[in-house]
């Protein structure tokens, strides 16, 4: 694993994701998202965070790396939850992220008015018409105040749009560096360098 200033030294007890009872959750809802690349590019997707400042600014502000341990993140996120609106709102969410080898990454959000959200994402490997494809099965869990639970149909097509608008832009980094590789050159080994990226 690398090094940087923010690294946390690794210990025989690595952190391991906070546990939040089942009965927290009020809200579940399922996203399958399909592409024609290996799951390696797929997972070198979900792990680089610095590209969220670039590549998702219409729905973050920035992304920070905070620390890590292993394969345990925590991260800041300056996120846009009134993207629809085309408002520059956005609040600070803390998240912690963690990769389980080989094809596992799950995270933990908090947002900044106490509710939680937990992302598991699993990815699968399969072959249609000759060429290797990678499917995504994100199983979210969120936690929102009864007050706004009569609204819960509204959250299931929030989290659909939302899924589809990170989709959409990571779906084109994805395809490039597939094209890339498929004209023969080589991968760069999974880069899980910590960056603090300040954002804009
Ligand atoms: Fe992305």
């Amino acid at each position: 694993m690398s090094s940087s200033p923010n690294s946390v030294p690794a210990s025989k007890n690595l952190p391991t994701l906070p546990f939040i009872p089942q009965r927290e959750y009020n809200i579940q809802h399922t996203v399958i998202q399909e592409a024609p690349a290996r799951a390696s590019i797929v997972l070198w997707n979900l792990i680089d965070f610095a590209h969220v400042n670039w590549v998702h600014r219409k729905l973050y502000k920035y992304c920070k790396v905070l620390t890590e341990s292993g394969h345990v993140t925590l991260l800041e996120y300056g996120v846009r939850f009134f993207f629809f609106l085309r408002v520059p709102l956005s609040f600070p969410v803390l998240m912690w992220h963690e990769y389980t080898p080989p094809y596992r990454v799950q995270h933990l959000s908090r947002s900044p008015w106490g509710g939680y959200t937990r992302v598991d994402v699993q990815l699968e490997e399969f072959q249609k018409d000759g060429k290797t494809h990678t499917r995504l099965t994100h199983a979210f869990y969120s936690s929102v105040p009864n007050f706004l639970l009569p609204f819960k149909s509204l959250f299931h097509r929030y989290l659909e749009t939302w899924s589809a608008r990170v989709w959409d832009e990571d779906y084109a980094m994805i395809l490039r560096r597939q094209k890339a590789l498929d004209c023969g050159f080589k991968d760069h080994p999974l880069d899980v360098t910590v960056r603090s990226v300040e954002g804009f």
